[in-house]
C-alpha cells in the first residue's frame, strides 16, 4: 500500500496518540496489563489503514486487539479512526515486525490475522512472506495453544504457498475456501472486509480465505498429539 507524504505527519500522530504504543518491544509480556484485563488478544500484522480492526474491536468488543502497520503515514489513518471510535480495546504500533518474539511472550496472544500481505513474488525473496513457515512457525508460539490465523489475500499464488506451508507445518485448516464472497459458508470473515478486500471484489477478484491452528484440542481443552 503506498501513499503520498502526509503534512505534518508526526504533529498528526500526537494529536491521535491515545491508542498508540510508541515503545511496543517492551511491552513484551505486559500486553494483558496494558489492556487491565485478561481478554483474550488479537494481533493484526499489517492493518492498513484498519478498516478490518477497527470494525472487529467495535463489534466483537469483548476482545482487546492491536493492530500493527509498519508504514506510519498509513498507520496515521489508524490512530485518528480509533480515537474517533474512542475504541478502549484496541491499541496501535508503528514499526514493521521482523521477528514477533521481539513484541510478544510466548502464549500471549489467541489469534493472528494476516490481510492482503506483501507477495514478495520474487523465489529468492519467499522468506519475507508473513505465510513462510518461519514466520508462521514464530507467529503460533506466541499464540495460546489452539491460537487460530486467519489470512485473506487477491494473490493466488500466494495462496498456493500459504496452503503448502501450512500442510507442511502439520497445521489444522479450520476453514478455507478460494471465493469467500462467492461461498455459501458463512464465514465470520466476510463481515470484516478490509481496504484491499472490497477494491478487489469490486473488480471481480476471487478472494482466498484459510482459518488454521497449530493443533487438534480435546473437548476440555488440552492438546491433542498431531
Ligand atoms: C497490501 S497492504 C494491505 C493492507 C490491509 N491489510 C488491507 O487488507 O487493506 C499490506 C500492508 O502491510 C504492511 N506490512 C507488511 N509487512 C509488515 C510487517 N512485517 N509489519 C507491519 N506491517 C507490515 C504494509 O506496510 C502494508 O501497509
Amino acid at each position: 500500500m503506498r501513499q503520498r507524504n502526509v503534512k505534518n505527519l508526526q504533529e498528526r500522530i500526537d494529536a491521535n496518540a491515545s491508542h498508540l504504543v510508541r515503545e511496543p518491544k517492551a511491552m513484551k509480556g505486559r500486553w494483558h496489563e496494558l489492556f487491565g484485563n485478561d481478554r483474550p488478544i488479537y494481533l493484526e500484522v499489517g492493518s492498513g489503514k484498519g478498516q478490518f480492526i477497527l470494525k472487529r474491536a467495535e463489534i466483537l468488543n469483548d476482545m482487546n486487539y492491536i493492530a500493527c502497520e509498519g508504514q506510519e503515514n498509513i498507520c496515521l489513518r489508524v490512530l485518528e479512526k480509533a480515537e474517533e471510535a474512542g475504541l478502549s480495546n484496541l491499541k496501535v504500533f508503528m514499526e514493521y515486525i521482523h521477528d514477533i518474539h521481539d513484541y510478544f511472550e510466548e502464549g500471549e496472544l489467541e489469534g493472528i490475522f494476516l490481510n492482503f500481505s506483501d507477495p514478495w513474488p520474487k523465489d529468492r525473496h519467499a522468506k519475507r512472506r508473513l505465510t513462510h513457515r518461519r514466520n508462521l512457525t514464530g507467529f503460533m508460539e506466541v499464540m495460546k495453544p489452539g491460537g487460530i490465523i486467519e489470512f485473506k489475500t487477491d494473490n493466488d499464488s500466494l495462496f498456493e504457498f500459504s496452503l503448502e506451508e501450512i500442510a507442511d507445518l502439520g497445521y489444522e485448516v479450520l476453514e478455507m475456501t478460494r471465493d469467500l464472497h462467492n461461498d455459501p459458508a458463512n464465514y465470520q470473515s466476510k463481515e470484516f472486509p478490509t481496504e484491499y478486500e472490497e477494491r478487489f471484489s469490486a473488480k471481480g477478484k476471487n478472494i482466498n480465505y484459510v482459518k488454521f491452528r497449530s493443533s487438534a484440542l480435546k473437548p476440555d481443552g488440552q492438546e491433542e498429539d498431531i
